[in-house]
């Protein structure tokens, strides 16, 4: 049976206006957080987005990893960028294309087959490195989104500013359902960087923002 698309189901109510209980994330430490799905949905208050944007040629083949409703990757093709937007949510996909997406995959971005590229930039925003799930698994996460640049190509990313590897696994609950737990990552930017070059990367900070630091991963060309 396929799992259940909360996120996907209270970013569409919600875009509908029809949000029929708080998303609520369940941390198993016994914390809960009630995330702020209208924000998520948001195109002109995305923080990071002219960020990303300035960084980022026209004309370069992104590829936005857990692209959610597509802000930043709708600013990325608004700006002449050729996106391809990749997300497990169907219902965060299906708002990314009403928005005006070409190029949507639904997949987890650990299947190999799934947008294989090569891209020029891989985007990862709003602490998308955290899909590794865990310290331990991050080396492989960061050569199996590197499998997918061309030779010159790189990963942006936005990183953890608390200075501590924080792993947590994590549940959403909606309208009355809620999903398995999954691991999540906050990782900062030394960790980053000695994960990176396990996998023969290098990372370096390129911007320190109002909601955090950016970093770039590159192939390690020594
Ligand atoms: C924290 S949200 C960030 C969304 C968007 N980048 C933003 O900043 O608004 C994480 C997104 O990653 C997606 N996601 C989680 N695990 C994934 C995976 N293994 N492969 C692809 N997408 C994934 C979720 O469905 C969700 O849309």
């Amino acid at each position: 049976m396929a799992e259940a698309d909360l996120l996907g189901d209270a970013l569409l109510d919600a875009w509908r206006g029809e949000l029929r209980s708080p998303l609520q994330l369940d941390r198993d430490d016994g914390r809960v957080i009630t995330i702020e799905v209208e924000r998520w949905l948001a195109l002109d208050v995305r923080e990071g987005a002219a960020l990303i944007v300035s960084r980022v040629a026209a004309g370069a083949r992104v590829l936005d990893v857990g692209c959610g409703a597509g802000a930043q990757a709708l600013a990325l093709e608004q700006c002449g960028s050729r996106v391809t937007a990749l997300d497990v949510s169907r219902g965060a996909l299906a708002i990314a294309l009403h928005r005006g997406l070409r190029r949507v995959v639904h997949a987890a971005i650990e299947d190999p087959r799934a947008a294989r590229g090569p891209f020029d930039v891989l985007t990862l925003f709003g602490n998308n490195l955290g899909i590794a799930g865990t310290l331990a698994a991050l080396p492989r996460f960061l050569g199996c989104l590197a499998s997918r640049l061309a030779a010159s190509g790189r990963i942006l990313a936005d990183v953890s500013t608390d200075g501590n590897v924080r792993e947590a696994l994590l549940r959403l609950r909606y309208d009355g359902r809620v999903t398995p737990w999954f691991p999540w990552l906050w990782v900062p930017l030394d960790a980053l960087h000695k994960a990176g070059a396990n996998a023969g990367l290098r990372t370096s900070l390129v911007a320190t923002t109002a909601y955090g630091y950016v970093a770039e991963i590159s192939r390690d060309a020594a």
